[in-house]
């Protein structure tokens, strides 16, 4: 399987993406919590552009002592994409898609050598 030089690792900001074409096979890398991942830009539902979504923090639902909720908040630890043909949301560490756990992100192989990002799809 042939492997592809992206670049320097230093170019993804934190909470950043690069798309990158590999002889017609699209990657996202994202930047996350100092660490890289790699997915295939197919979404699992249409094969629609996933990782040219929006990326957000999680949405959670505290619940209170009385069992009320009456707020959402962000778990900024958690961020998520969401596909931007039918808009399902998935997690950028796991690949896992919120509303349907059987259905996932496809990893790409990456790894970085002396600061250089390598991708294989
Ligand atoms: S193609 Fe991604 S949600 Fe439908």
């Amino acid at each position: 399987m042939t492997e592809y030089r992206i670049g320097p690792a230093d170019q993804i900001p934190e909470g950043g993406r690069l798309v990158v074409d590999c002889d017609g096979q699209e990657i996202g890398v994202f930047c996350l919590h100092g660490t890289l991942h790699a997915w295939h830009n197919l979404c699992p539902h249409r094969q629609g552009p996933v990782c040219q979504g929006r990326i957000y923090a999680r949405v959670i639902e505290p619940v209170a002592a009385d069992g009320t909720t009456r707020l959402l908040a962000y778990d900024e630890d958690a961020q998520q994409i969401v596909c931007p043909w039918h808009g399902y949301e998935f997690d950028l560490q796991t690949g896992r898609c919120q509303g349907r756990p059987t259905q996932r992100l496809r990893p790409a192989q990456l790894r970085v050598e002396a600061g250089i990002v390598y991708v294989r799809p």
